[in-house]
């Protein structure tokens, strides 16, 4: 059997746009307009043409040079409305006039101050005018889910026999829950004689973050159009969000066996345009388009992601545009993911070159909340740097007290290739020449140093830091490198870097790597 099909009514440049501080240019519309049509969402609701000059532009300039979706231009329920919609949509390939009037309790008698006889009158002579322009007439009753259900049906009733092809159900101030929404589309295809004869639509506000389970509460109940936006923003809380309701019929097939006919592949740059284009930043746990959408970074998540995706994945991040999904490496993290990521990177470890960098990775990850690819190869250089069976020494503790007026002083430890530990304390003219002076006593070398450099090697304020040093002794000059978050430490590893290779190239040859030529 051929599966149902569901109308994609995307409602981002008019609902979307509605929300305060999302306003847009046409030349934005336009481009939002593009890239929904890139989409195939079956319907573009462009603009409320009446609104303003802008907005009829708008929704002009959309109806022109966009083919292969429907355009909507929204009007409510009067004559020169409809005309000014008609008009902006003279030059579509395909339009939809999209009426609207309320029909709950309160809005009849606070907004329209209208009676329920009033109500349908308005509602047939808007939908009878509307298709003297258009045959494709969309008609929502306001506020339809705090309507009275049986003069809902009602009025329904009486739209679709003036003419209107799609009836639209509108939880206009999100105050449904699913099952009861569910409920009414099922209570209107029992209680409307010619419900058959238009598409039941829905548009669910997002007030109790319900408006995407709602919407599929209706799908499931029949609705075979919803209506939603990219992002799900939209007045107030927002709108349903498009790419969830389209990524939860898609993977959960099984379940609603109904199909849209967006490529979804473009779903992550209309989102990320969207995003853009109106300032409204996408929250990072957002739904399949945020960005920890598809990262894991729990341990046992990796682990069995890494045995196989579906362990902790529920749909392909390319399917929604997403490269890949990612390992985020933190504290949280396992071996194998580490594994797996250094083995990305290009890196051969044997297990103990593994075992060691998981080490440092563990303490490097409770220092900074991400650790990036350069985090990772920073802590693999140094270890490769302090090889310890090429080293004379390796740092054992600094402590280093600095005072403004004072002359700074450190006491370094360092232990030699013996296991043995070996101190001194020394003044010098900052905190770093007091570290060097201290390291040169336990050596047993006078040293200059010739340069000094710290870079940033990584991203973020806790950065890990790159020290070098160029060193000169008798006539020979080193290049010493070390690593790590905290500066001051990482510019006593570069100098005992430097001092190792001073004091190896004396006793056992030439070490390879980091020698410059002497002058
Ligand atoms: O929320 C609402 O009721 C609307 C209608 C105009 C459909 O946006
Ligand atoms: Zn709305």
């Amino acid at each position: 059997m051929q599966p149902d099909k569901l109308i994609i009514f995307d409602t981002t440049l008019r609902d979307g746009e509605q929300c305060p501080g999302a306003s847009l240019n046409i030349r934005e519309k336009l481009e939002i307009a593009r890239q929904l049509s890139l989409l195939q969402v079956d319907v573009i609701e462009a603009g409320f043409p009446v609104a303003s000059p802008g907005d009829f532009q708008s929704v002009e300039q959309i109806a022109r040079e966009i083919k292969g979706s429907k355009i909507a231009g929204l009007a409510r329920a009067l004559e020169k409305d409809i005309e000014a919609a008609a008009k902006a949509l003279e030059k579509a390939e395909s339009p939809r006039i999209h009426i609207f009037l309320s029909t709950s309790k309160t809005h009849r008698e606070h907004m329209v101050r209208k009676a329920e006889e009033e109500i349908i009158d308005m509602a047939v002579k808007a939908i009878r005018f509307g298709k003297k322009f258009c045959d494709d007439i969309e008609f929502s009753p306001m506020d339809a889910s705090r309507t009275e259900p049986q003069f809902l049906a009602r009025a329904i009733a009486a739209v679709i026999a003036a003419g209107a092809t799609t009836v639209n159900i509108p939880d206009t101030v999100g105050y449904s829950v699913p099952e009861q929404f569910g409920g009414l589309i099922h209570y209107l295809k029992q209680n409307v004689a010619n419900i058959e004869r238009a598409v039941i639509s829905v548009h669910c506000h997002n007030d109790l973050g319900l408006a995407v389970a709602n919407s599929l509460a209706a799908v499931k109940a029949g609705a075979r159009q919803v209506e939603c936006t990219v992002n799900g923003i939209g007045e107030r809380a927002g709108n349903a969000a498009m790419e969830e309701i389209v990524m939860a019929l898609k993977t959960r097939k099984d379940f609603f066996g109904i199909e849209t006919r967006v490529d979804s592949r473009h779903i992550l740059a209309c989102s990320k345009l969207v995003s853009s284009l109106t300032g409204f930043f996408v929250q990072r746990n957002k739904a399949v388009v945020g960005k920890n959408a598809f990262a894991h970074e729990s341990g046992i998540h990796q682990h069995g992601f890494l045995k196989k995706k579906d362990t902790f994945e529920i749909m392909d991040p390319k399917d929604v545009g997403w490269e890949d999904s990612e390992l985020v490496m933190g504290k949280h993290s396992g071996r194998n993911a580490l594994l797996h990521k250094t083995k990305e990177m290009g890196y051969e470890l044997s297990p103990q070159e593994l075992d060691r960098l998981f080490d440092e990775f563990k303490v490097l990850a409770d220092e900074k909340k991400e650790i990036f690819d350069e985090d990772i190869a920073t802590l693999i250089q140094k270890q490769t740097l302090s090889d310890e069976s090429l080293n004379a020494y390796t740092l054992g503790k600094i402590k280093c007290a600095f005072e403004t007026g004072a002359v700074p002083q450190a006491t370094v430890e360092l232990i030699g290739r013996d296991g043995k530990k070996h101190a001194a304390t020394a003044d010098g003219d900052g905190p770093i020449d007091s570290i060097y002076n201290a390291i040169d006593k336990i050596a047993g070398l006078s040293c200059k140093l010739l340069d000094y450099q710290v870079q940033s090697k990584t991203r973020g304020k806790d950065a890990q830091g790159e020290v070098t040093v160029r060193v000169l002794h008798e006539n020979r000059e080193v290049l010493g490198k070390g690593s790590g978050v905290n500066t001051v430490e990482a510019s006593g590893c570069a100098y005992i870097n430097a001092i190792n290779k001073l004091l190896m190239k004396s006793k056992a040859g030439p070490v390879a790597g980091g020698e410059i030529p002497g002058p």
